[in-house]
């Protein structure tokens, strides 16, 4: 089975046609159709290589009424994604090589994007005592990263040993940085608003005093570090210190902290309250910087969805979290500068190739050439959208743009070269047959 991707802005390589076949691309350039292809018309549209998402929270085994990864993927797809790293803050949490090896297996057959679990770095992200990271990186999931996320790992003994340990096998472990004993009670970022509003206050500086650490951590151990959803000026300068003295550290950041400020929380609507809260417009305007510089190398959408009880509360009793799989590319662009002003290859770099080097996904973040999987996103830049929370294909409806008009669409997105999404809507998709009795779901079953 052929398909002929027609006249598609190749970023940086000019106009060109893609032609894919069993999932691979074989041709580039001009190319006319093969009997039988079919031809995707692709003009007036950019061609990225398929968006991959180093931190979404898909919530299954355990709080399946907030997402699946049926329903996140199916989310992912339809903001550009063929690959995504699911947090281990699942119940049980992904600690052990049975629970990741699940979360793989119900990844294939949602078939919707590929899905990486993440291990936890501490048995059930208590911080005492280190996970099966072994079993987990020898495991069908191959798991690379690790990460307590949702939790910062603040005893720095154990991240020591977690770090040497990654180093053995070539892994890293994903830092949610927050000095616990600086954010006890915290209900927003600790500023001029926060004051105001009589809202106890998460300082900047927990963020930032765990990055300086765990820089130092990484450098004495030569292992590698990345900063999750990294929210301050002064942390991206703590990162880009080190990235010049050779430290091997990576960060990404957030949609949201390059779009919205701890202004929101005026509304108190909980939808805003999120972990790392909103910040400052300095804090802002510095991670539009490091981004576009490469300071920070990815953008993750820490997409964290929750069911109405958990968010249409009052702020203190809210959950922090927002939804961002399906807004994440619109919202990247929008801080940006619009689609104008946007350089398509830098936004390939940190929403595709940088992600997908950070997480090992090889196949992922490839540009067109014959021989790369065919993994990739067409996006309308002419074209804007609004967002309707009762539209989205996640389970969950917190998204803090709900009613906004945001800037480029995603027309289509291919994985392996099947489209899961087609003129802008999710295409019908057939789960690969099962393989093996995991694949089948029937893990649990054997267990009982
Ligand atoms: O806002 C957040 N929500 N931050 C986190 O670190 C965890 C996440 C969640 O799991 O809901
Ligand atoms: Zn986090």
């Amino acid at each position: 089975m052929s398909t002929l991707i027609k006249g598609a802005d190749l970023v940086g390589r000019g106009r060109g046609d893609v032609l894919v076949r069993d999932g691979r691309v074989v041709e580039t350039g001009t190319v006319s159709a093969p009997a039988g292809a079919s031809v995707v018309d692709a003009d007036g549209l950019v061609l990225l290589p398929g968006l991959v998402d180093l931190h979404a929270h898909l919530r299954e085994p355990g709080r399946e009424d907030a997402e699946t990864v049926l329903t996140g993927t199916r989310a992912a797809a339809k903001g550009g994604y063929t690959a995504v790293c699911a947090m281990a803050n699942s119940y049980p949490v992904a600690d052990t090589a049975g629970v990741v090896e699940q979360v793989a297996a119900l990844g294939r057959a949602a078939a919707h994007a590929d899905v990486q679990p993440l291990g936890a770095v501490s048995v059930g992200l208590a911080g005492e005592r280190l996970a099966e990271i072994g079993a987990m990186a020898d495991s069908a999931a191959r798991v690379r990263m690790f990460s307590d996320d949702g939790h910062c790992v603040s005893d720095p003994r154990l991240m020591r040993r977690a770090l040497e340990y990654v180093k053995t096998f070539g892994g890293l472990i994903a830092q949610h940085a927050e000095e616990p004993r600086l954010t006890e009670g915290a209900q927003m970022n600790e500023g001029a608003v926060s004051a105001e509003l009589g809202l106890p206050g998460w300082p900047s500086v927990a963020e930032e005093a765990i990055v300086a650490r765990d820089v130092l951590l990484a450098e004495y151990v030569g292992a590698r570090i990345h900063f999750c959803h990294v929210s301050t000026a002064r942390s991206v300068e703590i990162i880009g210190e080190a990235k010049a003295r050779g430290v091997r550290v990576t960060a990404e950041v957030c949609p949201h902290h390059l779009l919205l400020t701890d202004e929101r929380a005026r509304t108190y609507d909980p939808v805003f309250k999120v972990n790392p809260p909103l910040r400052t417009a300095d804090d802002v305007a510095a991670l539009r910087g490091a981004l576009a510089e490469g300071v920070v190398d990815a953008v993750a959408t820490d997409h964290a969805p929750h069911p109405p009880q958990d968010k249409d509360c009052e702020w203190p009793a809210a959950r922090p979290g927002m939804l961002g799989l399906e807004t994440a590319l619109s919202i990247t662009v929008a801080a940006l500068g619009g689609p104008d002003a946007c350089d398509w290859d830098m936004v390939a770099e940190r929403t595709s190739r940088a992600p997908a080097r950070i997480a090992g996904l090889d196949a992922h973040g490839r540009d067109p050439e014959p021989g790369a999987e065919a993994n990739f996103t067409l996006v309308d830049p002419a074209r804007t959208w609004t967002v309707a929370p009762s539209e989205l294909a996640s389970r969950s409806r917190n998204t803090p743009y709900a009613g906004l008009e945001l800037p480029v669409t995603v027309q289509a997105t291919f994985l392996r070269g099947r489209a899961t999404v087609l003129d802008g809507e999710l295409a019908p998709v057939a789960p690969p047959a099962p393989r093996t009795r995991a694949d089948a779901g029937l893990v649990a079953e054997e267990i009982e």
